[in-house]
């Protein structure tokens, strides 16, 4: 068993169970790259102020260059008696270049480390998420483009309320992204804040260079109390809560478009790549629905799973939550439990950001049906309404007339716009021809012409903008 770095006031060797139990090094190896950054900044440093000799320091960072390849090329064997990333590379650079490289961690603890780490590691990923979210909204935006004269019925309490622009339906989610994004360089704000020279809790005896480190490495500045630098996880809980803001609105739209793929709806289809059958078994060349007794049946398995993740997101945040939650300051070892949460949340809000661009480019889009569920659901109801104001029927008693109209549509199982001028006078006087163009799905729907609305010419606008904004 190789001797552990702090083994030196140990008499009796930890037990098996306890090396496992304790060790992280099966989830936060993921940070040696990151590990590997930081110490490099740090043997600078530490020979730019004086603490070891420059000599030493290029030792030091020739051997961690050549660990990083050594782990690039999976070279690199890591077992658990080696605990975390953090020992791994510093046992290996003293097997690498000698006691020199016991001088690496002068000045520095694993505490500060890992908090550094985490955030060279979640500053690369937030650039990564943003540019994934920047991908599918400029998605969103080629679909609505592509769609711009289908009308779909919009809804409220999932009953048809009016009709509205399908590329609107989209760019509302294209609103939310923008947020998301927002939210992710809220929090890299709070990521880019250096916490090297905290040391274990309490800062450092040396006289080092913390705002050089900062600079180095690329960080606004460098924390401002020790304390708080080795115990902070904000961070990452912020992180994974516009996480699961952002991973909340793909599940809403997820379930919008399992939804409108359904039979009931047929509003969508999605394409064979992105859909799957029931159990189908290979046997031999052939394809032949063995499990299955549903051979008819195409599933929205991707958007079912991206709504069926978000569960594990939630869970990532309130695990990270009720981790810290009684935490004395400073460093403790529950933050250890940290990661995996936090990588699980990266790659899980990842891996659903990138499926559902190729899936909205490929999926087809059903205008007839869509315009079709317009009609006969009294979807324009307000607009006569509105029309009854325009003539000076005051609002109230307007909505009471219409909703008499509709009343009496339904008993005769007539649409409004089976209604002659005849029908619409026995409810009132004023109505006159013109109730029938306002009465139509279009008209209704670009008559919307305020900023914000679903009228074409107000889409359009917004579009423009848009436009401006992915550039
Ligand atoms: N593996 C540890 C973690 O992830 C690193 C810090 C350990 N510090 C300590 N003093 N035991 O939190």
């Amino acid at each position: 068993m190789a001797s552990k770095p702090w083994s030196g006031r140990f008499i009796q060797k930890t037990d098996k169970l306890v090396e496992e139990f304790n060790a992280s090094i099966s989830f936060d190896k993921r940070l040696y790259r990151h590990d590997i950054m930081g110490s490099i900044a740090h043997a600078k440093m530490l020979a730019k102020v004086g603490v070891i000799t420059k000599k030493e320091s290029d030792k030091i960072v020739g051997g961690l260059k050549n660990i990083e390849k050594e782990i690039d090329a999976g070279k690199f064997v890591f077992t658990y008696d080696l605990e975390d990333i953090h020992m791994a590379i510093e046992k290996r650079l003293t097997e690498k270049v000698g006691s020199v490289g016991g001088k690496l961690h002068t000045a520095r603890s694993r505490n500060d480390q890992v908090a550094l780490d985490i955030k060279l590691y979640l500053r690369d990923e937030i650039k990564e998420i943003q540019n994934l979210i920047k991908n599918l909204q400029k998605t969103l935006v080629d679909v609505a483009k592509k769609n711009l004269g289908c009308i779909m019925p919009g809804y409220t309490h999932l009953q048809r309320a009016q009709p509205i622009l399908f590329s609107h339906h989209l760019l509302a989610y294209y609103e939310m992204m923008k947020r998301d994004y927002e939210r992710f360089a809220g929090c890299y704000k709070r990521v880019n804040v250096m916490p090297l020279g905290a040391g274990a809790l309490a800062g450092s005896p040396y006289p080092l260079d913390r705002d050089f480190v900062a600079r180095e490495l690329g960080f606004d500045k460098p924390t401002d109390n020790s304390l708080d630098s080795v115990s902070d996880r904000d961070f990452c809980i912020e992180f994974c809560s516009a996480a699961s803001i952002l991973i909340m609105h793909l599940s809403r739209f997820s379930e919008e478009l399992i939804l409108w793929s359904s039979h009931e709806f047929g509003f969508i289809e999605l394409s064979d790549a992105f859909s799957t059958g029931s159990s189908f078994i290979e046997i031999g060349d052939a394809y032949t629905t063995g499990a299955s007794i549903m051979p008819q049946k195409k599933n929205p398995d991707v958007p079912e799973l991206v709504r069926g993740k978000t569960g594990r997101v939630y869970g990532n945040l309130f695990s990270l939550l009720t981790t810290m939650k009684s935490l004395p300051l400073a460093y403790n070892k529950d933050m250890q439990e940290d990661k995996e949460a936090l990588f699980d949340t990266v790659d899980t809000i990842k891996e659903c950001i990138k499926i559902l661009s190729p899936m909205l480019q490929t999926m087809e889009i059903n205008k007839e049906r869509m315009f079709n569920a317009t009609k006969g659901g009294f979807l324009t109801a307000t607009d006569a309404a509105d029309y009854l104001v325009k003539k000076g029927i005051p609002f109230r008693e307007s909505h009471h007339i219409i909703g008499k109209i509709v009343a009496y549509c339904i008993k005769n199982r007539k649409a409004l716009e089976d209604l002659t001028l005849k029908e619409w006078k026995w409810f009132s006087k004023v109505f006159d021809e013109g109730i029938r163009k306002i009465i139509s799905i279009e008209t209704s729907v670009n008559s919307r012409k305020v900023k914000g609305g679903t009228a074409l010419e107000a889409v359009k606008k917004r579009l423009k903008e848009i436009e401006r904004e992915i550039r």
